[in-house]
């Protein structure tokens, strides 16, 4: 499979899967505090995609058990909920989602404080979400795709947080994983040209110490090595002419 460029009438369905899985996530923000377990934020991130008569794209994917990846302090990415583990004040919360509707998928990723946060995990969650936002400066036709990769790098690097090269953002539309890889980190070259209708998810992930991660026993949830916190941030976008569309934020929603 290679890089599909969407029609206008694909659009349409991705457009509104981001508006969805945005309220998804709005939805679940509100419920975080201490307390809770991350197997309720699954129950909530599921019931709202189900009210909206969508489907949860990561259950069962490649044998995922849950709706939600919900993955607490040194958790990067992919934790499996459970109703045991309860939220305590002063962790940080990452969460993550995909929608299908009408046959085509979003897919995003938001931390969360929960509770009163320490001012550096505050810092590590601000920088990763801004990070986003300098990479997709970048993200417009005619420039190549390495140029948003090179970006977040940068600015995470310059803020002294370490970027997560094992774990890449995607392609997505059909799939939830299409071609390009979309890399946190810069490799050789400037990768592909980028086109008007390509859509992509991208995901940087952020650790507050050593990029280096590994996989616990469920083989699923992997984790800072070195223990530090971690944070998250990911939005579906499109490519245009000007400015991307990005399908799943909306401002004023988580
Ligand atoms: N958002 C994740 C990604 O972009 C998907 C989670 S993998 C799953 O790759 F298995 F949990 F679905
Ligand atoms: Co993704």
């Amino acid at each position: 499979m290679s890089v599909t460029i969407k029609s206008e009438h694909e659009l349409e369905k991705m457009r509104e899967a981001g508006r969805i899985l945005a309220i998804v996530h709005d939805e679940m923000a509100k419920i975080v505090r201490p307390g809770i377990s991350t197997m309720d934020i699954n129950r909530k991130g599921e019931e709202v995609i189900r009210s909206f008569g969508c489907i949860p794209s990561f259950l069962n994917y490649n044998g995922y058990p849950a709706s939600i990846c919900v993955s607490v302090n040194d958790e990067v990415v992919h934790g499996i909920p459970n109703k045991k583990r309860i939220l305590q004040e002063g962790d940080i919360v990452s969460l993550d989602a995909g929608v299908i509707y009408e046959g085509y998928h979003s897919d995003a990723a938001r931390t969360h404080a929960v509770g009163q946060i320490s001012d550096d995990d505050q810092f590590l969650i601000d920088i990763t979400k801004q990070s986003f936002f300098e990479g997709i400066k970048y993200a417009k036709a005619g420039n190549h795709l390495y140029d948003i990769s090179k970006a977040i790098q940068d600015f995470v690097e310059a803020n002294g947080f370490s970027i997560v090269r094992d774990l890449v953002g995607h392609g997505i539309g059909k799939n939830l994983h299409e071609e390009p890889q979309v890399p946190n980190f810069k490799p050789i070259g400037r990768g592909m040209k980028l086109r008007p209708g390509m859509t992509l998810a991208i995901e940087p992930m952020v650790n507050a110490g050593a990029f280096e991660v590994w996989v616990l026993e469920d083989d699923w949830t992997v984790v800072a090595r070195d223990g530090k916190n971690s944070a998250h941030y990911e939005n579906t976008i499109l490519i245009t002419e000007g400015e991307p569309e990005i399908f799943s934020y909306r401002e004023g929603l988580a």
